[in-house]
């Protein structure tokens, strides 16, 4: 089966809303080749084109991207440096592309510690984008779910100070709307490639219900059709959020009923 026949199977089934994207696996591609870690890197922002591409072709909602995480600053310097000029030609290079594909970047993270010469393109795309409607790319940037954790109790905590807030107001609902990805919709999808089995500060609080999907390929050989099979896998796994199989099983044999949403 071609991708086109697989993308269009996948379309007769519920698709996640939100997918969330571990892209893990960048340095041990170039490792295994001989080359240095940034080639990895390098052609890692291919395989973010074609996935993107493909999670708009088949009309998914929300897709986030762990891009560099708030830990990732430990690592070496050169490989820091290199990461943030990848960046910046990402945000040139892909601007076209975003803006004719009706695409809404945004970015989640400490984004005050990127240097000016990637928050600058940064912020411009994502001023040009925002009216866009089609898919909304968020690229988790210096991103930690602890850190976002932190900065929304902190936040919380300076308006009940100021008298501004409740104490008994503060509610999912509050919390959805304080940490940094207020507006889009839970996570239903983590994938991790790489074959690494862990969520490394991703996403904590959005992700209390995603599908974990677990892929060995390292991300620069990660394309549209292997996540194709991930959001295969997706859909064949069943959801529960803490009922029983017997009773989703009567959800969904019930009669399709109208619905506002
Ligand atoms: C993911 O690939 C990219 C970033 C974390 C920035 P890695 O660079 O972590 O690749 P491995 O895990 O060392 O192979
Ligand atoms: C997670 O990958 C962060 C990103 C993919 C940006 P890492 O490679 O940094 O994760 P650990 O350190 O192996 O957990
Ligand atoms: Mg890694």
């Amino acid at each position: 089966m071609d991708t086109t026949d697989i993308e269009n199977r996948l379309k007769t089934r519920p698709l996640p809303k939100h997918v969330g994207i571990i892209m893990d696996g960048n340095g041990r591609w170039a490792e295994h080749r001989g080359l240095p870690r940034v080639e990895g890197h390098r052609i890692g922002s291919d395989s973010v084109r074609e996935v993107t591409r493909c999670a708009r072709r088949l009309g998914i909602e929300a897709l986030t991207l762990y891009a560099f995480s708030s830990q990732n600053w430990a690592r070496p310097a050169e490989e820091v440096a290199a990461l943030m000029d990848l960046l910046r030609e990402y945000l040139l290079k892909e601007r076209t592309e975003i803006l004719s594909n009706n695409i809404k970047l945004n970015a989640i993270g400490e984004l005050d510690k990127l240097p000016r010469y990637v928050r600058e393109p940064l912020e411009a795309l994502r001023a040009e984008s925002a009216s866009n409607n089609g898919m909304t790319l968020t690229l988790a940037l210096s991103y930690g779910g602890r850190e976002e954790l932190v900065s929304m109790a902190r936040r919380i905590a300076e308006q009940a100070k100021s008298g501004q807030l409740e104490p008994a107001a503060v509610s999912e609902a509050l919390v959805d709307a304080m940490v940094w990805t207020a507006g889009l919709p839970a996570v239903d999808l983590v994938i991790r490639t790489s074959g690494e089995r862990r969520l490394s500060n991703f996403m904590l609080w959005q992700t209390s219900y995603a599908e974990l999907v677990f892929s060995d390929i390292l991300w620069p050989d990660f394309r549209a059709r292997e996540l194709c099979e991930c959001l295969n896998a997706f859909q064949t796994r069943e959801r529960r959020f803490g009922q029983t199989g017997a009773q989703v099983a009567q959800v969904h044999a019930l009669p399709l009923r109208r619905t506002s949403s």
